[in-house]
């Protein structure tokens, strides 16, 4: 959502804020705006739309400084114009905000009723008021008229603050959503996330909720919730700024497609071994007593894209270590009154590793005492700092916002940790681990062979770019496969698709068919190939035009649907993981082809930190 970044140093802040916003933008913004201290006092420049109208209207009247603030605005409370941008100001004070500030309205009476004056829509501008209203009482310390204020706030925040009256000076605290800091030896840096600090330093310092920090030419003052000075260790981020660019693709998203095989094996090193035909996840001592698992269940809570990866670990899971699992709509999970004890094992799936909805269900999982496993992308993210242990997926920075690698990455990892686990508890016998794993490492060939279909698939793209409706299907461990497909395609493309099992067609979604319609269906052979080629029948008797993602060993299944795009034949295992490789495609040429905004689509934000 909203990208915060600061700057304190000896160079020109401006061109070092638009940058940070630049590498932020895949979060997702619809305004966005500066603070730049010149000439005794803070200069603010804000505009509606895209970094490119701000970067202009600096061009037109240049703010030159040492230290400032800059923000990109994902829209909550009032409608993306240049009023209700960041940053907002009352008085001396100047603030950037990310986050809901739930009793927005009740402050923004009392203070109204003081006297002070609003101009915008926003939750924010009461943060800044709020501010400047225990600054003017209390003899003008920013630091207490910080502490007071957030101690009345309810809701997420990260706030960035700058005082007009306070040279080389950034005051920063969050609650429930990121804010990272990092320092080089002449500056001081804070963002809403990694990407923006990537260019100046890999070693972050991740704050915690109830953090607050000064930054200044001096270095980095951080405290805790009581107002104690605290240290806390700096995290390296083992990622480099050229991995959070373009590199000659088109979008980031056609680059993060095409990186799959790259990243199997950074997915595997030092846990799967061919040659001894083991999994190791030390990762995970915790979990264990010996052999013994700490857990009976496994409850996997999740959004989006990962949600669609945590049900196919369920079948990865149950199938071969034979360990019950649930899967919950992260969203969902609290008030639905889960059935938790110490031994269930929560497992937050998470690119991010900063989803709001998530964080809060991992949060209950801890308070219930369940051991917590994060399944997550991002080093020193929220859900992994809460987590007991995590399994890093290894994707590199995802920037487009539709998720790709890191969606086969998290199968991986998921396929990963259930052969590890049904190895512990002796659910598999050695040759077929042998097997499987075997297999597995045979899969940055079969993303390769996935990957060579680019052109077929941009040719179906095409063909099917004007439907108004795309349907999408698969039974067991393709069922969610087809749901990803289809949340990848509107996403995008803005068209409207759906996925569903495909058995579950003629309990009602049939009704949509019309002549043309098309229909994706995954037809892996296997033990449900008759009866997905009898559903693809029903469709195509009533008009669809269908599009089988099937075996390339599968001869016959040309004769039966409109097109075929023929994958690498693996196991049940892996053919989500191969089979999603043409969805990504296929939403991404239907995209491009429409001309869509495919790395910052509509409404979207990357990293979703409000419920
Ligand atoms: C994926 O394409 C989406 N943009 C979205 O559904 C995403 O997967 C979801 O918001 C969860 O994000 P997370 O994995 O970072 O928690």
């Amino acid at each position: 959502m909203c990208g915060i970044i600061g700057y304190v140093g000896n160079e020109n802040a401006t061109p070092i804020l638009l940058d940070g916003l630049r590498r932020l933008e895949y979060r997702g913004y619809d305004s966005a705006g500066v603070a730049v201290f010149e000439n005794d006092d803070v200069k603010i420049q804000r505009t509606e739309g895209k970094l490119s109208n701000l970067e202009l209207a600096l061009a037109e009247s240049p703010i030159k400084g040492s230290f400032g603030i800059g923000h990109t605005r994902w829209a909550t409370h009032g409608h993306p114009t240049e009023t209700n941008a960041h940053p907002h100001r009352s008085g001396d004070i100047i603030v950037v905000h990310n986050g809901i500030i739930e009793n927005y309205l009740e402050l923004k009476d009392l203070l109204a009723a003081d006297g002070q004056v609003f101009t915008s829509e926003t939750d924010t501008e009461v943060i800044c008021h709020l501010i400047d209203y225990h600054y003017q009482l209390n003899g003008k310390d920013t630091l207490n008229a910080i502490r007071e204020s957030i101690t009345k706030l309810k809701g997420s925040f990260a706030i960035v603050i700058m005082n007009a009256k306070e040279r080389n000076r950034l005051y920063v605290a969050k609650r429930g959503s990121p804010l990272v800091v990092g320092e080089t030896k002449d500056a001081r840096f804070v963002a809403s996330d990694i990407p923006a600090l990537l260019p100046y330093t890999k070693d972050m310092l991740f704050l915690e909720d109830g953090d607050h920090a000064v930054l200044s030419s001096e270095g980095i003052e951080l405290f805790d919730e009581n107002g104690a000075n605290i240290e806390r260790e700096f995290q390296h981020v083992p990622w480099s700024p050229l991995m959070a660019e373009k590199g000659g693709y088109k979008h980031f998203m056609l680059k993060e497609i095409f990186e799959q095989p790259k990243i199997m094996q950074d997915i595997f090193t030092g846990r799967v071994s061919g040659a001894r035909s083991t999994i190791v996840l030390d990762e995970l001592k915790g979990l264990f007593d010996g052999n013994k698992a700490r857990f009976d269940r496994i409850s996997i809570v999740a959004c989006g894209t990962s949600l669609h990866a945590a049900m196919i670990g369920k079948h990865m899971i149950e199938s071969l270590a034979r360990v019950p699992v649930s899967v919950d709509y992260a969203s969902e999970f609290r008030y639905r009154e889960p059935i938790l004890d110490e031994r269930t094992l929560v497992i937050p799936i998470s690119q991010s590793g900063e989803t709001a909805d998530t964080l809060a269900a991992e949060k209950l999982a801890k308070e219930r005492n369940c051991p917590v496993m994060a399944v997550c992308n991002v080093v020193g993210s929220s859900i992994t700092r809460i987590a007991d242990a995590t399994l890093y997926i290894y994707a590199g920075p995802e920037i487009g916002v539709a998720s790709t690698k890191a969606f086969t990455a998290q199968l991986v990892v998921l396929y990963i940790f259930a052969l590890y686990l049904a190895d512990k508890l002796n659910k598999i016998e050695n040759d077929i681990l042998k097997e499987r794993v075997a297999e597995l490492l045979t899969l940055p060939r079969l993303l390769k062979q996935a990957l060579s279909l680019a052109d077929d698939v941009m040719r179906i793209a095409k063909d099917i770019s004007d439907a108004s409706n795309i349907l999408y299907i698969g039974r067991r461990l393709n069922f969610p496969v087809a749901l990803e497909g289809a949340l990848k395609l509107k996403e995008i493309s803005y068209l409207h698709a759906e996925g569903f099992a495909a058995g579950e067609l003629k309990h009602g979604p049939i009704a949509l068919i019309e002549q043309g319609t098309p229909v994706v269906a995954v037809v892996p052979q296997d033990g449900t190939y008759d009866k997905i080629l009898s559903n693809i029948e029903e469709v195509k008797a009533r008009g669809a035009y269908t599009i089988a993602i099937a075996s390339d060993q599968d001869e016959s299944i040309s004769s039966k649907v409109d097109e075929v795009i023929a994958v690498p034949k693996t196991s049940k295992y892996l053919t989500p993981i191969v089979a999603a490789i043409p969805m990504q495609l296929l939403a991404y040429y239907v995209a491009d082809h429409k001309g869509t905004d495919v790395d910052q689509p509509r409404n979207l934000a990357k990293s979703v930190t409000v419920e």
